[in-house]
């Protein structure tokens, strides 16, 4: 599977860091929603479905935790800890979050507003649109 990753211009000086995040620049879209996923609990699991259109790019901004990504024929097991890199969360991609650390703080920057209608929650149908993708 092809992970993209986007690297911000992160500008660090001695009193801290900023990194700046500027929609259609660093990231490829033009960001309509902005969402952030903290406080979560010890054995948590987010996510767990995939989108059929939207595009996103998700971001650890402080904490760490692990994200699986699965395309319906490999997968691939990250650890988001660098809140100077994005990674892209392409549509059609069924993904799970968990290993959260307790400060775990996810900042996830999003290219439509939400729609229920975009998600795929069951894992089945999932697997039968992803086998037709790669037809
Ligand atoms: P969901 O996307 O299922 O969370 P996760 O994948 O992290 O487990 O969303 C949880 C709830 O929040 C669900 O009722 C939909 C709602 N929600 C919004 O209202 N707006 C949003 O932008 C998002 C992402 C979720």
């Amino acid at each position: 599977m092809n992970v993209k990753w986007i690297t911000f211009p992160a500008r660090g000086d001695a009193r801290g860091l900023l990194i700046p995040i500027e929609s259609d620049d660093d990231v490829p879209f033009h960001i309509k929603r902005v969402y952030s996923l903290l406080h979560m609990q010890s054995g948590a699991v987010r996510g767990a479905h995939a989108h059929r259109k939207l595009q996103q790019v998700i971001v650890a901004l402080t904490g760490s935790c692990q994200i699986k990504l699965d395309d319906g024929r490999a997968v691939e097991k990250i650890t988001l800890n660098n809140p100077a890199c994005g990674l892209c969360l392409e549509p059609m991609i069924w993904h799970e979050m968990t290993d959260f650390s307790a400060d775990c703080v996810l900042l996830v920057l999003a290219a439509e507003h939400y729609d229920e209608g975009d998600y795929i929650r069951d894992r089945a149908e999932f697997l039968r649109l992803s086998e037709g993708a790669h037809i």
